[in-house]
């Protein structure tokens, strides 16, 4: 439901594609009306993603843009942006998002777009981050919250935690340590930005 009580809280809209775990934190956060963030809607690119279904049972509103309804790339982001626009929202969260956006998105939300990512930017960009941090045999990975760009997770970093890795970590272990770390990271950051905004200063992005 949208704005059901006058809501005035800086308004989100979330990009999700899996299990919605992160997602999950940020509405079980928006639930209480002292925080600073709502969640006006979720969106995915399949309709098979938890996170909608995460949405649905707390009452947000849900939307599906599958690339596969659409004849190119450039029509799908057309298309995700038109979704996205009808929810008006301050700024758009990909909290587990496994697409690129395109330029429409980019160009209508410039500066406004945050992306979480399972690593320590600028190590282990792109899709399988956990496994790539894994498989160079670091010690001390993480997770990080930035800015979307027009590169693949680029964008100037706004917030980083630390996780270290042990010695019988798997993929999956990992990710779970991971997760934890980036659900308060998420929650605490989009409840910073909500409040006060974020400002970029060349590559440096901060929370005044
Ligand atoms: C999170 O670890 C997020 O950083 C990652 O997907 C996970 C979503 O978890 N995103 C990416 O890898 C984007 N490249 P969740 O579905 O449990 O919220």
């Amino acid at each position: 439901m949208d704005n059901p009580h006058g809501d005035q809280r800086t308004r989100f809209v979330v990009l999700a594609s899996g299990t919605g775990t992160l997602l999950q934190s940020l509405l079980n956060a928006a639930a209480d009306p002292g925080f600073p963030a709502q969640i006006v809607a979720v969106g995915a690119d399949v309709d098979d993603a938890m996170a909608l279904d995460r949405a649905a049972q707390v009452g947000v509103p849900t939307f599906v843009v599958p690339v596969s309804d659409y004849a190119t790339r450039s029509d799908w982001d057309q298309a995700l942006t038109s979704a996205i626009d009808q929810w008006n929202p301050d700024w758009i969260f990909c909290a587990g998002f496994m697409r690129i956006l395109g330029s429409a998105t980019l160009t209508k939300y410039a500066g406004r777009i945050i992306n979480t990512h399972p690593a320590l930017l600028p190590s282990f960009p792109g899709a399988h981050a956990v496994r790539d941090a894994l498989g160079y045999g670091v010690r001390v990975t993480g997770c990080t919250m930035h800015l979307i760009d027009e590169g693949v997770d680029t964008g100037p970093i706004i917030a980083q935690s630390p996780v270290h890795v042990d010695a019988s970590d798997d993929e999956s272990s990992l990710h779970e340590r991971i997760k934890m770390a980036e659900r308060s990271l998420a929650v605490g950051t989009i409840a910073a930005i909500a409040s006060r905004g974020c400002v970029v200063d060349g590559r440096r992005a901060y929370i005044p």
